[in-house]
């Protein structure tokens, strides 16, 4: 597959001179990366410490089970600002992508990010196409190399305009971040007690059919639910990397926001959906007299 050198002399141009299959790859590099910036800017929970798909409990979960632990170990106590720097990196990778600004530093920066990723959250994940930051790594990685061409040193130094252009980009990939807050969803937090005892909550305060998210004496999270039949719960930590699952009702099944493992709440909490293949623990709880409680 042949690269044209190019030298474009605006967005247009730059998308003209290549060809195709590198004009999808580029697009599909450049939409995905800004949809993820979007995605995070918008879930009122990453940035949020004690909301399901916070940052600090994915990078909690990186810093036990990744290869470079002792790097997320260390990034936890920061981990909002960690949030915050990749949601711009990502928009800021995506934009300059689309736009073609900066081209080979941002092929890089992709390429760079899809292995961090993939240290962090896919890298035991058997067999290892069933995580996608492998295949991301590899699409930056060719995009990159056709970017690079047969140059053999690669030349990042920016002109004036070229400077301006990184300026504007790092002001629309704030920009961007701060419009996808101002566009959040609304959290759906649920009611949540802590139990230090055995009492966990009244009976009457959760009806047939609903759910209610508590703490265990440990601190960790679990989860009850009550049906026609009675109550029964499950630790809400996810058993890929201890991410905190939630309830969702529309497919009714117990989803984590870190890489996507769905349980079935009705089969035991069963695996549904991988990259773990352990069901959720259950936790013993009863009715007794008005109250549900630990058993
Ligand atoms: S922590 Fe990875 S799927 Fe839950």
């Amino acid at each position: 597959m042949a690269y044209r050198r190019i030298t474009p002399k605006g967005i247009a141009d730059s998308w003209r001179a290549q060809s195709w299959a590198i004009r999808v790859l580029r697009a599909w590099l450049a939409i995905t990366w800004i949809y993820a910036g979007w995605d995070k800017a918008t879930d009122p929970g990453f940035l949020t410490k004690g909301e399901t798909g916070f940052i600090g409990d994915q990078l909690i979960g990186y810093s036990t089970n990744s290869p470079i632990s002792w790097l997320f170990n260390s990034l936890i106590e920061h981990a909002t600002a960690v949030g915050m720097f990749v949601i711009f990196s990502e928009f800021a990778i995506g934009i300059a992508t689309l736009l073609w600004i900066a081209p080979t530093s941002a092929a890089f920066g992709g390429f760079l990010m899809s292995i961090v990723l993939w240290l962090a959250s896919t890298f035991y994940i058997s067999p290892y196409f069933l995580g996608s930051d492998t295949a991301y790594a590899v699409l930056w990685l060719v995009y990159f190399l056709t970017l690079v061409g047969n140059r053999r040193t690669v030349d990042i130094a920016l002109d004036r305009r070229g400077a301006i252009r990184v300026g504007l980009l790092s002001v629309a990939a704030i920009a961007s971040g701060l419009v996808g807050k101002a566009f959040a969803k609304v959290s759906e937090k649920p009611n949540t007690t802590v139990s230090g005892t055995s009492q966990i909550i009244e009976l009457s305060k959760i009806n047939v059919g609903e759910t209610h998210q508590f703490a265990l004496s440990n601190g960790m999270p679990a989860i009850i639910f009550r049906t026609k039949t009675g109550v029964f719960a499950y630790s809400a930590t996810c058993t890929h990397e201890g991410c905190t699952v939630a309830y969702q009702s529309s497919n009714k099944s117990l989803y984590c926001p870190c890489h996507g493992a769905e349980f079935d709440p009705f089969k035991n909490g069963g695996v549904i959906t991988g990259p773990t293949r352990d069901a959720l623990p259950t936790v013993k709880v009863a009715i007794s007299g008005d109250w549900v409680v630990l058993a």
